[in-house]
């Protein structure tokens, strides 16, 4: 036998063995619990989302989806955290519009590329946000709102997750928008910037409605406005943006899976079509729905759509923030 046909019977045997080992991973996969880094504080919006998929999910696995919050900077420590993670199919991140859209318009130094370092592995459904102030606070309208910031310019104290974070994001573009002088009191998450709004401590701030709605409709905060183009079913009494001051303003938050650019294949399509299988689930959608999180059209979710999506958005961030002046350093 020749050297050449040697050395070719050596790449041959070597290329099955790697096929091999590729299905092998394929078929096993997973074989242990799946971390998906959630970037804010427990018990926000991002959170309960997040745990609500990752147990669906999961079931479908047949592995436990173990969340791992790593608040810090709007989202943007998590992001980094799993942009540098071993991409073996065990390390996800849930991403969001501000650190995987709007991130790269507001940061000259952010630590990693929501496009290059990262596989899009599938999208959520979107999420409005509602603007909520404290009971007592003397506006009873956004129209009031508007006015008592004109007229106390810098005195409405805005609580929001971080800046670059979507509650950060929405308030500072509705601001700019209204021409009033907010004071940004950034929080580790919603979560926590809830509580003080419930508390008094801060005027109000933007959530996404899976979280809001508890504690508007038991009335320990107050609703003014909703960012979706029209009203919601769930809040019927509470205007839009779009119908009261800002004609034309609709807003929601975009979510997706992520996983460290170079995770196998193999992996990425499980896990997306595990989704995909969960999403026929009413039962499943139905609670997301109650809490007007808004489904989107099925060819929206897969990891393929979400790649071109995250594309747009940093785009589309870009514009809006050189239009705006959100840029943070
Ligand atoms: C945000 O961007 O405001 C987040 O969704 C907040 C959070 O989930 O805590």
């Amino acid at each position: 036998m020749t050297k050449f046909m040697k050395y070719a019977k050596r790449i041959a045997a070597a290329a099955t063995l790697l096929a091999g080992t590729h299905l092998a991973f394929a078929q096993a996969y997973p074989t242990k619990p799946i971390n998906w880094v959630v970037p804010f504080a427990a018990g926000g919006p991002t959170d309960a989302l997040a745990r609500h998929i990752a147990e669906r999910v999961a079931r479908e696995l047949g592995q436990p989806i173990i969340i791992d919050n790593a608040p810090g900077a709007g989202g943007t420590v998590g992001a980094a955290k799993v942009a540098k993670a071993t991409a073996d199919g065990y390390t996800f991140l849930v991403g969001h519009m501000g650190y995987m859209g709007a991130a790269p318009a507001l940061y000259r130094k952010l630590g990693y590329d929501p496009v290059k370092d990262f596989d899009a592995v599938f999208r959520f459904p979107d999420t409005p946000l509602v603007l909520m102030v404290r009971n007592a606070h003397p506006a009873k309208d956004m129209a009031g709102l508007i006015d008592f910031a004109r007229k106390n310019p810098d005195r409405l104290f805005i609580g929001n997750a971080g800046m670059g974070s979507s509650s950060h994001l929405i308030a500072a573009l509705v601001a700019n928008a209204a021409g009033i002088r907010v004071t940004m009191v950034p929080y580790k998450g919603a979560g926590p910037a809830l509580v003080d709004v419930i508390g008094g401590q801060v005027d109000g701030m933007f959530d996404q409605t899976n979280t809001a709605m508890p504690h508007i409709t038991s009335g320990k905060v107050r609703a003014l406005a909703v960012t979706s183009k029209v009203r919601l079913p769930q809040f019927k009494n509470v205007p839009t943006l779009n119908e009261t001051v800002l004609p034309g303003f609709e807003a929601s938050t975009w979510y997706g899976i992520y996983a460290p650019r170079g995770t196998p294949k193999a992996a990425l399509d499980k896990v997306q079509n595990a989704y995909l299988r969960a999403m026929k689930d009413t039962g499943f959608t139905g609670k997301m729905a109650e809490q007007a999180i808004q489904m989107l059209p099925p060819e929206q979710y897969t990891g393929a759509a979400l790649a071109r999506h995250t594309e747009n958005e940093v785009a589309r961030w870009r514009a809006v923030a050189a239009k705006s002046n959100l840029a943070l350093d």
